[in-house]
């Protein structure tokens, strides 16, 4: 169980990231380290940890998560910090591939635990930010306003190809599978699902081989 002094270093630290991340507008390299490791954002959250020295990276990584959502107009998403920097190894070597179909996406989230509503939930994450050429050799956001999280991402899966928007493969199957196509149509219609869906589903991905007291 984390201590109290603990919780308030970790509220601290909550107000440092939201100044960082408000100022230097990265709430998206936050939000996909929390997902998947960044060496970019690494950078930004060393700045944090230094004034923070108890704090683990792996609760820094997740605060940094959580933080970017609520700057960008996101859900709240409760957070349980007591992570050991030694529990964010099991995730590693597991991330999807975008260029493949259902079928591998489910392989990657259900070995996490995850079902087909956390899938799609999740997917909304890319909501937020852009891919890089000379990162994944993609190129492009996936909505008109990549810093507002909202559900725009599944408006535009249901839209078709629309100029200057990505689609990655892994989008796409969103609306061919008819069982994940359910969950695109319910969140184009209803944010608040999605925002309810995605809190769930984000807590839950943030705490993967993470036993809570
Ligand atoms: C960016 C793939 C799931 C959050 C990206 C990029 C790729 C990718 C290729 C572009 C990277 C770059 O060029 O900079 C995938 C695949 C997923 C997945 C195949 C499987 C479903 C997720 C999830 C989240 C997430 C679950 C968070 C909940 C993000 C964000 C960015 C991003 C915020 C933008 C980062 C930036 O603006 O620098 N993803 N992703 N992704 N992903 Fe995902």
């Amino acid at each position: 169980m984390a201590g109290i002094e603990y919780v308030k270093e970790i509220e601290k630290a909550r107000r440092d990231l939201k100044a960082l991340i408000s100022s230097k507008h990265c709430a998206p390299i936050m939000l996909r380290l929390a997902y998947m490791g960044s060496h970019m954002a690494l950078s930004s959250v060393k700045e944090v940890k230094a004034k923070h020295p108890k704090i683990s990276y792996a609760d820094l990584y997740q605060l940094a998560g959580v933080v970017a959502f609520e700057v960008t107009g996101g859900p709240c998403i409760d957070f349980v910090p007591g992570r050991k920097d030694s529990m964010i190894s099991p995730k590693e070597g597991r991330l999807p591939d975008a260029n493949k179909g259902a079928s591998h996406l489910r392989d990657v989230f259900y070995r996490m635990g995850l079902s087909d509503r956390d899938i799609v939930a999740l997917s909304g994450g890319h909501t937020l930010g852009r891919a890089h050429p000379e990162r994944s050799g993609f190129e492009g956001p996936w909505t008109k306003d990549p810093l507002k999280f909202d559900n725009s991402y599944f408006v535009e899966l249901l839209r078709g190809d629309s100029e200057g928007l990505l689609k990655l493969r892994t989008d796409k199957v969103l609306v061919e599978d008819p069982e994940f196509r359910k969950y695109v149509v319910l969140y184009a219609k209803d944010e608040e699902a999605f925002f309810k869906d995605y809190a769930t589903s984000h807590k839950k991905l943030s705490e993967l081989g993470f036993t809570s007291p």
